[in-house]
């Protein structure tokens, strides 16, 4: 397809009815990480600047986001098939806009052009603070838009980080993106395609952020990036130890608790450890990725540690902060992976005993160097997925059986999806629990004593 096709679509939008549009609602759709909900939070705010209203309702949305993935070919086929229904409204209902973001929009403008042209606009993931002006546009000149520029890193290139809207409504739990992109270039993942190169931003940005968040309501920082400990490279004002971050975002009033996601085993070094113990608002909790368990399969991944490395981080985390909670990453059925390699992770889950896992089955992307090597057979990566998922759980019970009577403080989130006298929140160790209570404790803090151990985590009593 060549780019004058691109540019040629039926016009669907008379001027008169983008007027009364301009007044309309939209629906946001998102999957992927927490970068893609901060992203769909700041789209949210950008389109309530130029008049549009949330609804929860996508059947009566006059303009419909889809905030996509391209982690996994699962994220991008549930894209397509939306974008399919889509099409079926947009035919009843000609006026409604159609808007595609994130990182498939990133890398795959062309293909959702050619498979989807009911697609008003497609806008990357460094571009989201153009979408109020690219909706003005789509309802004024009736053409397709799309804005998928990617900066580049030219040594300090923090000029190039988008502004943030944080005029928000007031959250208990903020996530705060600290660094965009990722330089590491695993061999199966398509983020550094998707996202860009690794770029941090300014300490005094964040900061700024954080303090207006607090004063808003926020009590729970999340500190997002893809290789989040290693923020602080390519700083005009020089390089600021992710540690110390921590301990400057800590100093926040209203600030109660800080997490952070996700850091990168090479760089998790004894500084951060220090201030996991030694600063009170840093929570107890690392999520780690290990993604395999074989030296073999790690250096095929060009992931830059080994299993020992790794084991070694852990051991010192363990003895430095006894209480602390490990969680992970593992994809099975990397090419090449034999049964025996496979066996060397389920030993090192063993081993380790991961207090729980997001665990994955390889999945090709085009354009990583993974894609072109020889591939593990569907349903081998399946039983693998199924036996290592059972592990897990096995796991993840054994180590909160013997918290079942520990107190532990949770920021209480609100009432329980099953139950309006059940409350419910995360203890410091990112540990689920569930508890009933006789008035809304919303937003505080509260002492619990555990229970009841389950795999999705606690029940408990409120003290
Ligand atoms: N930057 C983070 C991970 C971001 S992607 C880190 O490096 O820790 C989140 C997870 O998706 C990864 O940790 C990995 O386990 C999984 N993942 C990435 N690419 C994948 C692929 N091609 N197939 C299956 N899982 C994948
Ligand atoms: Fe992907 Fe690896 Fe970067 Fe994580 S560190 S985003 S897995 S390339
Ligand atoms: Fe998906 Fe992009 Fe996040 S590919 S996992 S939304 S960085």
């Amino acid at each position: 397809m060549s780019s004058t096709d691109l540019l040629i679509r039926p016009n669907t939008l008379s001027k008169k009815k983008s007027k009364t549009l301009k007044k309309g609602t939209y629906f946001i759709q998102t999957w992927g990480c927490q970068m893609n909900v901060e992203d769909s939070e700041q789209i949210a705010l950008y389109l309530e600047q130029i008049g549009f209203k949330p609804t929860d309702n996508l059947s009566e949305a006059h303009l419909t986001i889809l905030n996509t993935c391209s982690v996994r070919k699962k994220p991008e086929d549930k894209a397509f098939s939306m974008l399919g229904e889509l099409a079926i409204r947009k035919r009843r209902h000609p006026d409604l806009i159609i808007g595609v973001c994130g990182c498939m929009a990133q890398i795959r403008c062309n293909e959702i052009r050619k498979r989807a042209p009911h697609v008003d606009f497609v806008i990357g993931t460094a571009q989201i603070n153009k979408i109020g002006q690219t909706v003005e546009n789509v309802l004024e000149e009736r053409s397709f838009f799309s804005e998928i520029n990617l900066p580049e890193r030219k040594g300090a290139i923090v000029s190039d980080i988008p502004e943030r809207q944080v005029e928000r409504n007031a959250k208990l739990k903020s996530f705060v993106p600290i660094q965009y992109g990722c330089d590491k270039f695993c061999t199966y993942c398509i983020v550094p395609e998707t996202r860009g190169r690794e770029r941090s931003r300014p300490t005094v940005d964040i900061i700024d952020e954080v303090k207006k968040l607090a004063e808003y309501g926020t009590k729970e920082i999340t500190l997002l990036g893809q290789t989040v400990n290693s923020y602080g490279k390519n700083l005009v004002e020089g390089r600021v130890p992710f540690s110390e971050l921590l301990w400057k975002v800590a100093e926040v009033d209203g600030i109660e608790r800080i997490r952070y996601m996700s850091p990168y085993p090479r760089d998790f070094k004894t500084d951060l450890i220090q201030t996991i113990r030694d600063c009170p608002k840093v929570m107890e909790h690392v999520h780690m990725p290990i993604q395999s368990g074989d030296n073999d399969v790690l250096k095929a991944m060009k992931r830059l540690y080994t299993v020992e490395s790794f084991k070694d981080i852990i051991q010192e985390l363990r003895e430095t902060i006894p209480n602390i909670t490990i969680t992970t990453d593992i994809i099975v059925g990397f090419p090449g992976e034999t049964e025996e390699q496979f066996q060397n992770t389920m030993n090192v889950v063993r081993d380790i005993e991961f207090d729980g896992s997001y665990m994955f089955k390889y999945s090709i992307r085009e354009g990583t160097k993974a894609a072109d090597m020889e591939q593990v057979e569907k349903s081998v990566k399946e039983d693998r997925l199924a036996r290592l998922i059972q592990l897990q759980n096995e796991i993840t019970l054994k180590r909160n059986l013997p918290e079942v009577g520990n107190i532990d403080e949770v920021l209480v989130e609100g009432v329980s999806a099953k139950n309006d006298k059940t409350y419910q929140g995360y203890t410091r160790g990112f540990k689920m629990v569930h508890f009933d209570a006789g008035r809304d404790l919303t937003g505080e803090l509260v002492k619990v004593k555990l229970e009841n151990a389950n795999v999705w985590g606690f029940k408990a009593y409120l003290l």
